[in-house]
């Protein structure tokens, strides 16, 4: 067994590039593992109980190794299994159609209520232990989260909400202190179906005292895996993938405890390979994912003209010429999400005709645009749309990943580009993508990673 974190060498893609010989047809079946973001909240959500804690399909990405430091820092031991060693440790075994690898966390009787600044930083996600801290300890210290560089992320709503739920608190110094004599069950209703309130509120509430009411909740998938999880752990909570969720808090922590879950496919990264596909042609498969999530996705593709067939857990895509251009809008669930944007952008910028992207989410999710440009592409930004006119080749040049979807974005239209593609930043891409450049090589693609 090895232990993920800070000693995890081999995700470590500090000061490497992808690089990137194109153009290359794509064929074969790929898998993926499990989403990023439903593991690091059910990461956060064992802190609501003592116990061990089996979650399986785990994807080997930099971000859940974050998450496990943040845990250990509480006070918790994790261990992770890589893919192939899956029941090595404790018996556990997860299910035949998992590709990711496992993880076990035992959390002890008593946690530290604090997350640290050097580790927050560094991932978003890490804002959802706040709830599951103020639910075991009455009260948390979470510094501010860091995350992608895309703009602000507030979290006024996180905190709107469980002040509804008796939660005060206050922010100095980059830190929130937040504490509550006794959490008390409330109706919420968020000005906007936030993924990470929704989920904060979530745990803040599955212990409280009476029911909480979330309206205008998220419907994400993913929320809907960690009520999935947290319903095992012993939560009660009805409503799970609609927009209001209604939690009876359960007082009585004897009957809250230890779980074993295996996480919900990666949409979004699927979706990535379907981009991958639609810029490079070929035929693929795509497995370990359910099509229901990407229902709106898929038949926008299909309107592009890309020929699609699904399976229970697996969508197979064949492009066999020039596909049409779009018009996308980012939207929450199930819309379009606003994490594909870089991706659609480099579809489009192959595109038959001119094609847009409207951003309805976050505000500046601009900067991959500068890089597509140097690969040829012709992009124009009016307020929040992204107007493109397709060209029938991109060019191979050097440009540089500043996000998780933006680097992946440039190492996909690398695929439909002519010659040498070097995306350097390839760390950021590891914090949401299982071996991504292995992958696409699986897939005939010539994707290899170089040190810098
Ligand atoms: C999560 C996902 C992210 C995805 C996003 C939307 C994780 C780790 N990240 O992020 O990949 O793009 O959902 O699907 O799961 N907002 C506020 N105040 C708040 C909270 C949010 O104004 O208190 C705004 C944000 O600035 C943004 C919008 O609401 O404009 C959506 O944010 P939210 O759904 O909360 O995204 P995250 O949970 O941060």
């Amino acid at each position: 067994m090895s232990v993920l974190g800070a000693d995890a060498p081999e995700l470590d893609l500090e000061g490497h590039s992808f690089v990137v010989r194109g153009p290359s047809a794509l064929r074969g079946t790929v898998g993926v593992s499990g989403a990023k973001n439903s593991v690091l909240k059910l990461m956060a959500a064992t802190l609501l109980a003592e116990g061990r804690f089996r979650i399986s399909n785990v994807p080997r990405i930099t971000d859940v190794g974050l998450m496990a430091e943040l845990l250990r820092a509480v006070g918790c031991e994790v261990a992770v299994n890589s893919p192939g060693a899956a029941g090595a440790a404790d018996g556990f075994s997860s299910s035949a159609t998992d590709t990711g690898g496992s993880l076990v966390i035992d959390v002890p009787a008593q946690i530290e209520p604090v997350a640290p600044r050097n580790i927050v930083d560094r991932f978003r996600a890490s804002i959802v232990v706040l709830g599951p801290m103020l639910t075991r300890c009455g009260e948390a210290v979470v510094a501010l989260p860091g995350g992608d560089d895309f703009g602000p992320r507030p979290i006024d709503m996180h905190l709107q909400g469980l002040a509804r739920l008796g939660v005060e608190s206050e922010t100095v110094d980059g830190y929130v202190h937040a504490r509550a004599q006794e959490l008390r069950g409330a109706t919420v209703r968020l000005d906007f179906p936030s993924v990470g309130a929704t989920e904060n509120l979530l745990m803040a509430a599955v212990r409280a005292a009476g029911t909480t009411v979330i309206d205008n909740a998220a419907r994400e998938p993913e929320v809907v895996d960690l009520c999935e999880f947290l319903v095992k752990m012993g939560a009660r909570i009805v409503g799970a993938g609609s927009s209001t969720l209604t939690i009876e808090g359960v007082e009585d922590i004897g009957r809250f405890g230890s779980a074993d879950h295996c996480v919900v496919g990666d949409r979004i990264v699927a979706a990535t390979y379907l981009t991958a596909v639609g810029i490079a042609s070929g035929e693929i498969t795509v497995s370990g994912v359910n099509p229901d999530h990407l229902a709106v996705f898929r038949g926008k593709l299909a309107d592009m003209g890309m020929e699609i067939t699904v399976d229970d857990r697996s969508i197979s895509a064949a492009v066999s010429s020039r596909l049409r251009s779009a018009k996308f809008s980012t939207l929450p669930y199930p819309g379009v999400a606003t994490d594909l944007k870089p991706l659609l952008v480099a579809l489009l910028a192959t595109a038959d005709g001119v094609g847009s992207v409207t951003e309805n989410l976050f505000a500046e999710r601009f900067r991959y645009v500068d890089d597509l440009r140097a690969m040829g592409a012709d992009i124009r930004i009016d307020s929040h749309h992204v107007v493109i006119e397709g060209s029938e080749r991109l060019s191979a040049a050097e440009v540089k990943a500043h996000d998780i979807r933006a680097g992946a974005a440039l190492v996909i239209a690398g695929l439909g580009a002519q010659g040498r593609t070097v995306v350097s930043n390839a760390h950021h891409v590891a914090r949401g993508y299982d071996d991504l450049a292995a992958k696409l090589r699986s897939l005939g693609a010539d994707v290899s990673l170089s040190r810098s």
